[in-house]
C-alpha cells in the first residue's frame, strides 16, 4: 500500500470512527512530510537566489516538486511560527513556519484547492496580496479569483474564507545561513497533483511540452510573478 492509499484508508477509518462513536481527534491520520528530488532556488541567470534578497510581499514563482506544477515563494517580512492544520480529508499535520534569517520566507503549492486554478504564462487568478483584495477578509493573503478561496501564508495557507476545503499544499524549503540559499526539498499537507496533471493534461503539454510531468531535480528558476505571468489579474 502506498502512503497516499495508507492516509486514505486512515482518514476514512476515522470518519467511519467518528460516525460510529465520536473518535475523531485521536484517530486522526497525520500527514507528513514528502520528499522529492532536492532543487536549489536560482535566479534567472541561474546563480544561487540569496534568500535575504528577496522583496517583502512580493509574489515570486518557481516549479516543484514537477515541472509544471508552480510555488508561490513569498517572504512575509516578519517571523511566522509553525502552525498545525488539517488536509481535507482531516491528516493533522504541523506546517514549520518560515525559513531564512527571519523566518519569514514560506513556499506553498500555487494550485488553488477548490478547483486546481494556477498561474499561467499568460494569466494568474490566484496570487498572494499585501493589502485587501477587494473581497479579502483581511490583508496579506492569497486570494484566488477565480471563485474567492483566501489563504493565509502566515498560519499554513489555512483556508480562511471561500469554497477551498484544504490549505494549499506547503512545499518545505532548508535555509543554508552562510550562503544565504534555499532549497526545495518536500511537500507537506494535500497534494493534488494528481488531479492537476489530469484536468490539464492537454493545456500543459502545449504549454510546457513533455516534460511536464518531470520532477524538478537539481534547481529551479524563481521570477516575479509580473515577469513570469503577463497577466496577473487583481481582483
Ligand atoms: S479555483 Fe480557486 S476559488 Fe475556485
Amino acid at each position: 500500500m502506498d502512503r497516499r492509499s495508507f492516509l486514505g484508508s486512515c482518514s476514512a477509518g476515522a470518519a467511519g470512527l467518528t460516525a460510529a462513536g465520536g473518535f475523531q481527534d485521536a484517530w486522526a491520520a497525520t500527514a507528513r512530510p514528502k520528499e522529492y528530488p532536492r532543487a536549489l532556488l536560482v535566479d534567472e541567470r541561474g546563480e544561487p537566489l540569496k534568500a535575504s534578497g528577496l522583496k517583502p510581499q512580493l509574489n515570486y514563482v518557481f516549479h516543484y516538486p514537477f515541472e509544471a506544477t508552480p510555488v508561490f515563494l513569498l517572504d512575509l517580512g516578519r517571523p511566522v511560527a509553525a502552525y498545525s492544520v488539517s488536509t481535507q480529508d482531516r491528516s493533522a499535520y504541523s506546517w514549520p513556519g518560515g525559513v531564512g534569517r527571519n523566518r519569514s520566507i514560506v513556499a506553498f503549492s500555487a494550485i488553488c484547492a477548490h478547483q486546481l486554478v494556477y498561474p499561467t504564462k499568460d494569466v494568474s487568478f490566484i496570487s498572494f496580496r499585501k493589502t485587501r483584495a477587494q473581497r479579502g477578509v483581511q490583508d496579506g493573503l492569497i486570494h484566488c479569483c477565480a471563485e474567492h478561496s483566501q489563504y493565509d501564508p502566515a498560519r499554513g495557507a489555512e483556508v480562511l474564507s471561500g469554497p477551498a476545503k484544504q490549505p494549499l499544499c506547503a512545499v518545505l524549503l532548508e535555509h543554508e545561513p552562510k550562503a544565504d540559499t534555499l532549497t526545495a526539498h518536500a511537500t507537506l499537507g494535500g497534494e493534488l497533483f494528481d488531479q492537476f496533471f489530469r484536468k490539464y493534461e492537454m493545456k500543459l503539454s502545449l504549454d510546457v511540452g513533455p516534460n511536464a510531468k518531470n520532477a524538478v531535480a537539481g534547481q529551479s528558476v524563481v521570477r516575479e510573478l509580473t515577469r513570469f505571468c503577463k497577466n496577473p489579474v487583481q481582483c
